[in-house]
């Protein structure tokens, strides 16, 4: 399976099928791609907020991808035409050779409206992903929790995408503390240096964790990919 970071949170997993994780590609200063240029089977959302959600739905009606997300999310997108299946924290199913399977997050998610309340948009989620003979789990926007370890005894993680920027989600020593409970065979960080609020240095959170734990650490610049 190819695994490409596009920025952010955003990454293309190219297998059996091809899936884009939180396709946030308009506005997003780290993104080398297009929204057109996108062509996935599923697009997966973790969370409402405009750099997770960011261009599914265009993506979606562009390309024809449906978009797998929590029941809420689903339904919002389903409002602008795009084909959805919504699913629920704890549920998994089939998608041709894909499995998916929703997991807990710990943030928020929701949307500004006109009026400058905010839509809520259900609960966030993460993401197991088996494809391949392989295993990705993207945390989505979380910070650390304890149940992180039954997510890693359940579903061996051959790599963990996880959010190391601090501010709105885990910092690099959270992310580290994930990375024992999760035991996954590498890590990608992801959601960082996007804007300065989220300034990280990922070769030092390499150097912590292959210090610390067995896992191997891969620093992906946007629009680089890894081998899994
Ligand atoms: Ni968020
Ligand atoms: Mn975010």
């Amino acid at each position: 399976m190819k695994i490409t970071f596009v920025g952010h949170a955003c990454f293309l997993l190219n297998g059996a099928s091809n899936v884009i994780i939180d396709p946030f590609i308009t506005g997003n200063p780290a993104a080398g791609a297009k929204p057109e240029d996108i062509n996935a089977d599923l697009i997966l959302v973790s969370h409402g907020h405009a750099d997770h959600l960011g261009d599914a739905v265009a993506i979606a009606k562009n390309c024809g991808a449906t978009i797998v997300s929590v029941f809420e999310i689903a339904n919002y997108c389903g409002r602008f035409g795009a084909q959805t299946h919504p699913m629920h924290i704890g549920g998994s199913n089939s998608f041709g050779p894909v499995q998916i399977k929703l997991t807990p997050a710990l943030h928020g998610s929701g949307l500004p409206k006109e009026d400058g309340t905010i839509e809520y948009l259900g609960n966030p989620c993460g993401f197991i992903i088996s494809m391949d003979g392989k295993t990705v789990y993207h945390s989505g926007d979380t910070g650390l929790f304890a149940d992180m370890g039954l997510i890693g005894k359940r579903h061996p993680i051959d790599l963990a995408l996880l959010p190391i920027g601090d501010n709105f989600t885990m910092g690099p020593e959270d992310a580290l503390e994930a990375v024992k409970l999760l035991k996954p065979d590498t890590v990608i960080p992801m959601h960082y240096n996007t804007w300065p609020l989220i300034a990280q240095n990922p070769e030092k959170f390499k150097q912590e964790v292959e210090r610390e734990t067995p896992a191997r650490v891969v620093v992906l610049s946007p629009g680089a990919s890894y081998e899994l």
